[in-house]
């Protein structure tokens, strides 16, 4: 099972119709049913007839605890139009997955069965996960399908490449469920950050000793990638610098590898030209090591002495600059927040810093963290870290010079 806590923030109280038609994909929109309903979303199936003949509708109905619709005639809606009312107060209809065929009757208009009649007859936005073999995707037909429905304003999300069901490789894939979560979670997100460009660093440093040892601070990079998720979903494009860390690269992010502090410095100022926007959340380590040994220290049994030289400030210097972008910083105290908090951003010249107490541990999933500003302090709820990108997001974009500005 993949894990969605990452998103865990992004469809809260969005009612979306899935439709699933009948591939063999089918069976992983019962893990989506699932993944989009951990993820706060009320989901209502809607099963084609082929659908049903891969996957159950009491599956469904286990998986979303709502009523699965299967027929344009189904007596069980009150006014005994379930296209009508199914599709009421809905934020999105997803189908995944989106057949060959389904595609082609949608493209046309048909209102043959009760998915494509709720297509019809819907005013909310469509997103089509295809998942076909890859010589019917390339079929003329059905681009040409694919070019009418982009067109009527439709939106595709995959296929991707990838082994098939059939045997061979190629385009027609259907998204795995995490990714289409993530494709949702981003279709909701305002772009508050459209057009902009973010760099940021995440993660600790590495300051090797030699080639098997070094001093390093402990970070998971959960945070960091957290808030480098937040701006990708906000229309962002994101170059992130990052220590070594064992998290995924976040969709749409680019993300480069920078083991040590130095390595790190010179990442960001080459990928600084153009940005709007620098977020530090790497732990970076103030010192390494005076000299790098090129082979394997051995052990003598005596002291060991060990001159660690200063690292640049990364942070200070970009924000030092003529040119500089909107710099955001982070600091995580054991005690007095707010002074050294408040300290390091006046220290750093920083419009926004923002600060947590190390009390609420550094590699959990949640954080509780305050942000400062020139108007103050703001703290926000103990919340999971996802949530706490979005609103540190929210807020750099509402205090973001406008382009004329
Ligand atoms: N930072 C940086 N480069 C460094 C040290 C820190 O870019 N060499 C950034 C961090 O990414 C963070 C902010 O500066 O956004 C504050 O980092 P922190 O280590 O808490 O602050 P320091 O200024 O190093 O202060 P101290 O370690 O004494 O608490």
């Amino acid at each position: 099972m993949e894990d969605y806590t990452v998103s865990i923030d992004g469809l809260h109280g969005r009612k979306i119709v899935l439709g699933v038609s009948g591939g063999i994909a089918a069976y992983k929109a019962a893990e989506l049913t699932r993944a989009l309903g951990r993820m706060g979303a009320d989901v209502h199936v809607a099963l084609t007839e082929a659908g049903e003949r891969f996957v159950s509708a009491l599956t469904f109905h286990a998986l979303s605890g709502n009523r699965v619709w299967t027929s344009p005639w189904d007596e069980r809606m009150e006014n005994g139009m379930p296209h009508i009312a199914l599709g009421r107060g809905v934020d999105a209809i997803v189908v995944a997955p989106a057949t060959a065929d389904l595609i082609a009757r949608l493209a046309n208009g048909l209102a043959d069965d009760l998915l494509a009649t709720l297509c019809l007859a819907r005013d909310c936005p469509l997103l089509l996960a295809p998942a076909m073999n890859r010589q019917m995707w390339e079929n003329p037909a059905t681009q040409r399908n694919v070019a009418r429905l982009r067109a009527d304003g439709v939106i595709f999300l995959g296929p991707e490449e990838g082994e098939q069901a059939c045997g061979e490789t190629g385009p027609g894939r259907m998204l795995e469920p995490g990714a289409l979560c993530e494709a949702l979670v981003a279709f909701f997100t305002p772009k508050r950050l459209a057009g902009r460009k973010v760099v940021m660093t995440a993660g600790p440093t590495f300051e090797a000793i030699d080639p098997v040892r070094g001093i390093t601070n402990a970070s998971s990079g959960k945070m960091g990638y957290a808030v480098a998720t937040a701006c990708a979903r906000a229309g962002a494009e994101v170059v992130l610098v990052s220590g070594p860390v064992a998290v995924p690269t976040p969709a749409g992010v680019r993300r480069i590898e920078a083991a040590s502090a130095l390595r790190m410095r010179d990442e960001v100022l080459s990928a600084l030209p153009g940005a709007d926007v620098f977020i530090a959340v790497a732990a970076v380590a103030d010192y390494r090591p005076a000299e790098t040994v090129g082979h394997k220290l051995k052990k003598s049994g005596a002291a060991m002495r060990l001159e660690l030289v200063p690292n640049p400030d990364i942070l200070a210097e970009v924000a030092a600059r003529p040119d500089a972008p909107f710099c955001v910083g982070f600091a995580a105290e054991s005690h007095d927040l707010d002074a050294y908090a408040e300290g390091k951003r006046r220290a750093k010249r920083l419009p926004m810093l923002v600060g947590n107490l190390l009390a609420d541990g550094l590699c959990g999933d949640d954080n509780t963290v305050v942000i400062y500003d020139d108007e103050g302090r703001h703290p926000l709820p103990r919340a999971p870290k996802a949530f706490v990108a979005r609103q540190i997001v929210e807020h750099l974009a509402r205090l973001l010079p406008t382009a004329a500005g």
